[in-house]
Order: C-alpha cells, then structure tokens, then sequence
C-alpha cells in the first residue's frame, strides 16, 4: 500500500470528476491501474519525440475499457516532460477535413487546450508564444543583437514550411506589439494562431497576411506549431484526439474517406520521418479501426499500414506497432482501484480509511449482483458508486457502511455508439458537411 501524501487540491479534483462520471485532467497518477506496458510503449515515443522524431498510436478499446483515461495519462506524462499537448473530443463540429469550417473548429479547440506543465488545464497558447518572445530576447541580450534580428532568425526556420510564412508573419506581428505595448496586436496575433478568424479579409485587416488557417490547413499548422514550440523552449508536441468513432460515424463514404486521408499522411508523415517533433494519440473503438465498411480498415492504404503483427497471437504482445490495444480492466484491477480511491478519500492518509478491505470486497459483490460483470469491465458507474458511498459516509461519522450499502444503486451503462447507423444515404456524395453525423 502506498502511503504518498495527496495534495488536497488533487484530492478534490479527483473525486470530483469521478463522481460525475468524467474522466480527471489531474492526479491519474494516483488512481492509475494496470497500462503498465502501454504507457511504457507512449513514454518510448514521447523521447522519441523530443529528439526530434515523431509517432503515432491508436489507442483502441472498447467502450469504457479506459480511453480517454489513458490519454490523459499520456498527456501528463508528456507535459512532464517538457512536451505542449493538445487534446480534443472529435464531433459532428470538430473533425480532420471538412470544407464547412468543422478542421478549423478541432484545430481552435486544440488551440484552445494547449497545455504545459506550467499551465495543465489548457490556454497555454500566449504563454508559449510569450516564451518564445522572452527566449529571444534573452538571446539578443547575450549576444548584444538586435532583438527584431533574432526573432526573424528564429523564425525564418518557420518560413520554409507550408503556411509558414504567414504563421512567421503572425508572431513576428505579435513580437511588435510586445515591444510597442500594442495589446490590440498580440490580441489579434493570438486569435490567428487559435484559428479563430474566419475570414481573409479580417486576418488580413488586423495583422496584413493573406491567409488564415482553414480547413484545408490543419495538418500543415501543426506541424508548425511542433516547430514553433521548438522555438519557444519545448521539446515538441503531442495531439490526442479523442472520440475518433465520431468519423465512422460519418455517414457520406466521401467525408469518411477524405478524413481517413488525412489520418494516412499523418501517418506516412510519421512512417517516412519527415515530421519533428510531432506526435499523434488517437483513441477510438474496435469498430472505428476494423469495420471494413466505415472503420479505417475501410481505407485500404490505412489497413495496410495499421494490420496488426500476426505474430502476436495469444499470450505474445507486441507493443511497437502503431495498434495500441486496451484490454479492459480486470476483477483484480478494480480492486486495486478502490484501495487507490480510498486512500485517495483520506488524503493519503492511512488512519483516516473509511473502509477495511472487507467492505471493498462487499462492494464489489453488491456492484456484480446490481449490474452483472460489467461492473469492472466498464468501471465509470462502479467508481462514481464507490465515490459517493464514501461522500456519505464522511459526512455521516458513525453510520455503518452495511447500512447504506443495500441502498447503493450503480446504473448501469449503455453504450450509445451500438444504436444502428442509419444506412440511408451512405455512400452519396456531395453531404459532405450537411447533417452527415449520426448522433
Ligand atoms: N487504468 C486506469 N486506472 C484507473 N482508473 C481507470 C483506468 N482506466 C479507466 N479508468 C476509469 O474508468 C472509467 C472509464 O474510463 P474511460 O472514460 O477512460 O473509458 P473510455 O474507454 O474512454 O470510455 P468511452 O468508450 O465511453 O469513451 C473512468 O472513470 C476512468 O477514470
Ligand atoms: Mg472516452
């Protein structure tokens, strides 16, 4: 048993999000379970990453068996690190081509979480490009340069990239504000760099380039800003997308398939070496990957590359390929989750248990009578339960949990991606971007 001590306000966060069935954005670490050897297999790329190579992984699982839970991981880890990660939730608005402005929309939502060790939560976007101002600086201040030398310097690397002229343009815009305490400039720098314009003539009005990051551009800009992060002092950058079911989703062959395409350069990017710094996390279910009708596997290009080392039959694993199967939590390892959510409870502090491991063992018998052995397989219900029993019995001193327990009523879960796909207009072109998700 563990005895680190949990800072409160991790403490509070965790429980937080778990007994309202989210996933938590902080503290996994005390909580985690099992994923050993997968998040040795991410930590493996993540240095490839920082030494200026790049990776892809499909994190693939079934509903509930820990997705977004690993990502998030994976996340935090990265930022250890020293890498930005980006995340966001795939949806009908947010995707990776679109010409209706939903590549914009997952490009401003990745914007809009970008986050650094110093800042987890999201919004670290100024702050990155703020750092790469003060690095500069602090470079020209050193070598007695002038400060506007260095900074078209640094970023004449940029240049040379698709869209990077621009982009160079964007942050050289917001380097004049800094130095003349324009606010309205590096505002406006910023808003460009988060995909916010809409529009030419607005980007173009308030900082003088021609283009702004669209729909057809999102692949290129993020290989800029893993360029760009360089520049500010970090080591790369780390993309999860979340929720990629949203694409098999789709119901236009053509929409899937120009998504699909995108997904193939990432990855050829990543195969032929020719991105830096870069890496991607996907996380989607069985069926995003391997349906051959609407699932990647339905882009022959990508079933080739993604089919799975057949040699990794049962009992051999093989975590170097680009499938990241995740099997789903164990009896065993739900047990070690609850003792890790106790300790969590009592702020790491073993005194301060609110159950012995007997009450543990009943919970998990009542869980499996109430809702079968799902229980631990799709853990959300049985955690949020476990949660709230300890809520109630902290605020209750002296009630004895085989009182309540009988009460404890976790729901069980439903998976909503099993309701039929409508089939109707699959395969005709044109919808591209009109009402082509099914929700
Ligand atoms: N390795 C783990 N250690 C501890 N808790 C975990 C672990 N994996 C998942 N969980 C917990 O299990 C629950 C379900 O996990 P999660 O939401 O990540 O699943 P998912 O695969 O993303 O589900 P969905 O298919 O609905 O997106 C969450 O409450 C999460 O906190
Ligand atoms: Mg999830």
């Amino acid at each position: 048993m563990t005895s680190t001590a949990i800072r409160p306000r991790e403490r509070d966060a965790l429980l937080q999000s778990l007994r309202s069935g989210v996933v938590p954005r902080i503290g996994q670490r005390h909580i985690q379970v099992g994923r050993e050897p997968e998040v040795k297999a991410l930590v493996t790329d993540i240095d490839r990453i920082s030494d200026g190579g790049s990776a892809v992984r499909f994190v693939i699982g079934e509903f509930g068996a820990g997705k977004t839970f690993f990502l998030h991981l994976v996340r935090s880890v990265a930022m250890e690190k020293k890498l930005v990660t980006a995340h966001a939730d795939l949806n009908p608005d947010r995707r990776l081509h679109s010409s209706g402005g939903q590549a914009r929309g997952l490009y401003a939502e990745l914007m809009r979480n970008l986050a650094t060790r110093a800042k987890p939560d999201g919004g670290a976007l100024s702050s990155v490009v703020e750092r790469f101002v003060s690095t500069a600086l602090a470079e020209a201040q050193q070598s007695g340069a002038d400060p506007s030398h260095v900074i078209r310097a640094r970023l004449a690397h940029l240049s040379e990239m698709t869209g990077g002229y621009d982009f160079a343009e964007v942050v050289g815009a917001y380097w004049r504000g800094h130095d003349s305490g324009d606010e309205q400039l590096k505002s406006a720098a910023v808003r460009w760099l988060r995909a916010e314009y809409a529009t030419k003539t607005e980007a173009r009005s308030a900082l003088g380039v021609r283009t702004i990051i669209d729909d057809t551009t999102v692949h290129d800009h993020l290989k800029l800003m893993s360029r760009f992060v360089r520049l500010a002092g970090y080591d790369g950058l780390l993309v999860c997308l979340d929720e990629m079911v949203n694409l098999y989703k789709l119901a236009s062959t053509q929409a899937r398939n120009s998504n699909y395409e995108q997904i193939l350069r990432i990855l050829n990017d990543t195969l032929q070496g020719t991105a830096a710094h870069l890496g991607f996390v996907f996380g989607g279910t069985p069926e995003f990957l391997a349906d051959t009708r609407r699932g990647l596997f339905s882009y022959p290009a990508l079933q080739s590359r993604l089919a799975e080392n057949t040699f990794a039959t049962v009992g051999l694993v093989d975590y170097s390929g680009p499938v990241l199967r995740l099997a789903a939590l164990t009896q065993e390892d739900l047990y070690v989750l609850l003792t890790k959510l106790r300790h969590v409870q009592a702020g790491g502090d073993t005194s301060r248990y609110l159950l012995a491991d007997d009450a543990l063992a009943a919970f998990m018998y009542h869980c499996a009578n109430r809702i079968g052995e799902a229980y631990f397989r799709t853990p959300r219900t049985t955690i949020k339960a476990f949660c709230d029993l300890l809520a109630v019995l902290e605020q209750n001193p002296g009630v004895d949990w085989r009182q309540i327990l009988p009460s404890v009523e976790p729901a069980p879960e439903t998976n909503p991606d099993l309701e039929p796909l409508d089939e109707g207009s699959d395969g005709r072109p044109g919808d591209d971007d009109l009402a082509s998700f099914r929700l």
